[in-house]
């Protein structure tokens, strides 16, 4: 069984996808993670994330076995990973990664913005992940603050309409919701409550 999950920034599509994971012992790909291993890659090399070829070139050297946890999980990160994940070849190169995976035997579930319409659009099932945008801003703050990261609930709000801005409205595989996806919106939901309306439609469509 095949499982696509995707949404926006802190929508909850990541906790819900690792849940399904766990709940059909299914192996799981955060997406997000090699556009944000690309990202570092491209900041510790000197180079701008706008840069078409040097994020090109990081993408295709990237070993994805070897993706450090904490240097890509900072705002920075994220923000410069909405940047390079617009240029086509970066696309292009990351895209190999995620259908090797997305091809395992017995089936898997990715996470990300273009799985359902792009990477997977044959998945078993597919997962639309919404929140407003004022809860999204709240539980991504929470986060990075946990992380001992300084930052006000103002700064994430903007970063999060400029990172929504520039993911939904790029060219190549934007964030939208494929047609035949079902959309589950996490606003009034707890961590359990996302999970268990998550796992029924999964259910429901077996
Ligand atoms: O999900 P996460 O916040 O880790 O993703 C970081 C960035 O990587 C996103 O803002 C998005 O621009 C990009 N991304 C993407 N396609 C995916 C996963 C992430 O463009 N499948």
């Amino acid at each position: 069984m095949l499982i696509a999950v995707d949404g926006p920034l802190a929508s909850g599509k990541g906790t819900i996808a690792r849940a399904l994971s766990a709940r059909f012992g299914l192996p799981h790909l955060d997406t997000g993670t090699l556009y944000r291993a690309v990202a570092v890659a491209v900041l510790e090399a000197g180079d701008d994330p706008a840069d078409a070829g040097a994020a090109e070139a990081a993408a295709r050297s990237l070993d994805p076995a070897h993706i450090d946890e904490t240097r890509i999980r900072t705002a920075g990160a994220g923000a410069a990973a909405s940047i390079v994940s617009a240029h086509p070849g970066v696309r292009a190169a990351l895209k190999a990664v995620q259908q090797d995976f997305a091809r395992t035997p017995g089936g898997a579930v990715l996470d990300g913005r273009d799985i359902g319409t792009v990477i997977a659009p044959h998945a078993d099932v597919k997962l639309f992940v919404t929140a407003s945008a004022e809860v999204r801003a709240s539980r991504r703050w929470s986060e990075l603050v946990s992380r001992g990261e300084t930052v006000t609930l103002e700064q994430i709000m903007s970063q999060l309409a400029e990172r929504d801005g520039r993911d939904a409205s790029r060219p190549d595989a934007p964030l939208m919701k494929a047609e035949d996806a079902v959309e589950l919106d996490t606003t009034d939901m707890d961590e359990g409550e996302a999970i268990r309306a998550a796992i029924a439609i999964v259910e429901g469509a077996r």
